[in-house]
């Protein structure tokens, strides 16, 4: 048996839901994660400070007892939010980041922004104070294809609004592409990029050969293998600006299983045996901590966590639930669609 010590690792992109969804899933969080950012893609949204207040006490009215669990709050962005709001937020500790959603790109973005021009004064104020700007890159110009979205959104919205404000921090959430990866890298350290345990493991295969797996649509989509394996290297690099963000996405199995399904994948529970998995493979075992525990912090300027993980690595495979209940209804699991050895301790 091998076994892997590393610092306590956070998630630095999360969808918890409310209710008795969030009474499902958050304990599978944080069983493993010390910390979160929480995605504010609520209906309705999370979009002021007192939101984002409110929305915390139920998460950790939620948590099981005995786990220590801070989630990191964000605001949702739309072109009414109030600069001041924002930043009184950030100041007082109560939000972490501020979330953009180009209108109509995934789950919930119905509220998000149109015309970026109409929050300019909200990313100016961010940029004085330092706050990060986590952001959903895909343009949603239905005439772009659906695989080329991030691509274009880097072109059309990412690069253009760098080189207008460069001291505005930005996270380039669940990069997808070379392109993204490679963008990311051209740029300094004001620049991150979250990246998914899914999109580590599953090419666009997963979803549409021999039939239509819906637990394995998410959005941005999973693409090419190229892209799955620009990804894995970015990810194994132990470079600062990529870090874990598991975008576990929980949607119960009828709205899954749907002639119109949602995206979303939920992979809070075995997100840490299959981040060891990949990073075995790669040969990055040794870079696995500065992926999930310390680049995170220090994009955000955290402290990285004085607790520790212990990973186990069994002969035999571990078994995890292929479903969950939730009180909201049954949840499939990430599939990697290999054994899993590796155990969190
Ligand atoms: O797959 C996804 N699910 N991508 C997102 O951007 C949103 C998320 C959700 O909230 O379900
Ligand atoms: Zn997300």
């Amino acid at each position: 048996m091998t076994t892997l010590t590393i610092r306590r690792p956070d998630d630095w992109h999360l969808h918890l839901r409310d209710g008795a969804m969030l009474e499902g899933v958050v304990g599978h969080t944080s069983a493993h994660f010390a910390r979160a950012i929480v995605m504010p893609n609520l209906v309705p949204p999370v979009l002021t400070v007192a939101d984002a207040e409110a929305y915390a006490a139920r998460i950790v009215a939620a948590l099981p007892e005995g786990h220590a669990f801070k989630p990191l709050m964000t605001l949702y962005l739309t072109e009414t939010t109030d600069p001041d709001d924002v930043a009184a937020g950030f100041a007082s500790g109560k939000v972490a980041a501020v979330k953009l959603y180009p209108a109509g790109a995934t789950t919930n973005s119905q509220s998000g922004v149109r015309d970026i021009e109409k929050v300019y004064s909200v990313l100016e104020r961010m940029a004085e104070i330092g706050m990060p700007l986590c952001v959903h890159g895909e343009v949603t110009d239905p005439t772009i294809d659906i695989f080329d979205r991030e691509a274009v959104f880097i072109e059309r919205v990412l690069a253009p609004l760098r080189a207008r404000l460069p001291g505005l921090r930005v996270v380039m959430e669940h990069v997808t592409t070379r392109e993204g990866v490679d963008y990311v890298m051209s740029q300094d350290s004001g620049m991150g990029a979250t990246i998914t345990t899914h999109h580590l493991i599953i090419n666009r295969n997963a979803i549409l050969a021999g039939g239509i797996r819906p637990h394995y649509y998410c959005l941005p989509v999973a693409k090419r293998e190229v892209h799955r394996l620009a990804l894995r290297k970015a990810a194994t690099s132990g470079d600062r600006r990529f870090f874990l963000g598991t975008d576990s996405a929980p949607h119960t199995d009828p709205l899954k299983e749907s002639a119109c399904g949602c995206a979303g994948i939920f992979s809070s529970i075995n997100t840490m045996s299959c981040l060891a998995h990949v990073f075995e493979e790669e040969g990055a075992l040794d870079r696995l901590e500065a992926f999930c525990s310390l680049n995170g912090p220090a994009f955000y300027r955290m402290a990285p966590n004085e607790e520790r993980m212990t990973l186990k690595r069994r002969d035999e495979p571990v078994a995890y639930p292929e479903k969950i209940d939730t009180g909201a209804g049954p949840l499939t699991v990430f599939d990697p669609m290999f054994p899993i050895h590796w155990e969190v301790d």
